[in-house]
């Protein structure tokens, strides 16, 4: 179980600086060779934080290549394919957007605002984060005002989602029930990440028909907004994005104030506020966590996740949810061996290994940890950044953690995990 006092040794900077140089691709970071050889979009924002570190040009260029494959309509893609390769799939073609820079037909969690802020705040050639920030605000604030415009058109305060992709958490017990009304593709396909990776650690292939099956509904209907918000037959509200919206919405104004942007923050500053006031819909004082909604059955989707409690990274919880959150968290970390896993594993749709189905994810536990840390609870905070130290140490830098054993899952020298290494594990609470 999770412990607390015991010497948690220092992650090797080197070793996680030697993984960001080799999967730089020129001006952007891919995740991982073989399995994720494109720029995919949170991967890229967090892997900023480690750059940072090593060369501050190398950081802003990061953020850079990404906003060159924005959508005129504002959106960031959730993958820009800016070279082909055949150890991936679905490649452009399957997405068929026809964009300048090939990408995919959904976005991600819009944490760019967070981590471009976090950058800043850690740079030392400040005339040079100036410069950059002021090329990249109007294009961050286009993709805040996409979020909210384009998925909630009636002003409800909870944007939508159309994809587990868009999730970032593919295969989250959470999306069981909404992806399983999805139909299928029944068009043949060969999936490249089994050449990489155990399929123990991977989703099923029913759940990959379900995701192609909506890639096929976006391009079939000319990735029309209207029509897509319409009639998609997968639409969530998932905590996760609406927390992490809201986080990067409020760095997004404190970089506006230190750019002296004015352009659209008054309109960013009411929906943050809409936001606050929708979020207690989706609170469950039973469960102690806020859940992710279905909007075609209009039922919360009750399954604890990571997602779940990430209100505290957004600001969204009030003083006793987050007391309760924390409670919930504490006990959480108790029942699995390192740090916070992705589903409660008292979920019997809880596996330890299965992607986003129960292992420990870096990235997501640093967000979580500096939720806890913002509301006061520190010792949370101390608690999973010593886990997550203690996964990388005795297993390296891989995509996820087995929450039972603490080996290593998913793609090994992964970008996010060294860039979190460095810009968090290698650092006190
Ligand atoms: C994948 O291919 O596994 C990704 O998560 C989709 O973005």
């Amino acid at each position: 179980m999770n412990e607390t006092a015991r010497e948690h040794p220092p992650v090797d900077i080197d070793a996680a600086t030697a993984i960001l140089r080799q999967n730089d691709r020129g001006g952007y970071t891919i995740p991982t060779d073989g399995l994720y050889p494109f720029q995919w979009s949170w991967d890229s924002a967090i892997t900023g934080l480690g750059w940072i570190s090593i060369y501050e040009p190398r950081a802003w260029q990061e953020a850079e290549t990404m906003f060159r494959g924005q959508w005129d309509n504002g959106t960031v893609p959730h993958i820009l394919f800016h070279k082909g390769a055949e150890s991936y799939f679905p490649g452009p073609d399957v997405w068929g957007s026809g964009t300048k820079i090939p990408s995919s037909a959904i976005s991600q969690p819009p944490v760019w605002a967070t981590t471009i802020r976090f950058m800043y705040e850690a740079c030392r050639d400040k005339s040079l984060a100036i410069e950059n920030l002021r090329a990249l605000l109007p294009k961050l604030m286009a993709y805040h005002e996409w979020w909210y415009r384009e998925r909630d058109p009636g002003n409800t305060g909870l944007v939508c989602s159309y994809h587990p992709w868009e999730s970032g958490m593919d295969n989250s017990p959470a999306w069981d029930k909404p992806l399983g009304v999805v139909p299928g593709v029944s068009w043949v396909y060969k999936r490249r990440d089994l050449g990489h990776v155990d399929a123990e650690q991977r989703p099923h292939k029913p759940e990959y028909d379900r995701y192609l099956y909506l890639v096929d509904f976006y391009k079939d209907h000319g990735f029309d907004s209207q029509y897509i918000y319409d009639n998609c037959p997968y639409k969530v509200i998932d905590v996760g994005i609406v927390s992490i919206l809201q986080r990067a919405g409020t760095d997004l104004i404190e970089l506006c104030r230190i750019a002296d942007y004015e352009d659209g923050v008054e309109e960013l500053q009411t929906e943050l506020e809409r936001t606050r006031s929708a979020i207690s819909k989706l609170w469950s004082s039973e469960r102690c966590c806020f859940f992710n909604h279905d909007l075609i059955t209009g039922q919360a989707l009750d399954e604890v996740t990571t997602a779940t409690v990430l209100p505290l990274f957004g600001g969204l919880a009030d003083k006793e949810q987050a007391a309760a959150m924390a409670a919930l968290i504490d006990e959480w970390l108790g029942a699995t061996k390192v740090g916070l896993s992705s589903t409660h594993p008292s979920s019997p749709r809880y596996e330890s290994q299965r992607y986003w189905r129960g292992p420990v994810w870096i990235h997501i536990n640093w967000m979580i940890a500096l939720g806890a840390a913002d509301y006061g609870y520190s010792a949370i905070a101390r608690r999973l950044q010593d886990a997550a130290r203690d996964c990388v140490t005795a297993a390296g830098f891989w995509e996820y953690f087995d929450a039972d054993t603490g080996d290593g899952c998913g793609g090994d020298n992964f970008s996010w995990t060294a860039a979190t290494a460095l810009f968090w594990l290698s650092k006190p609470a």
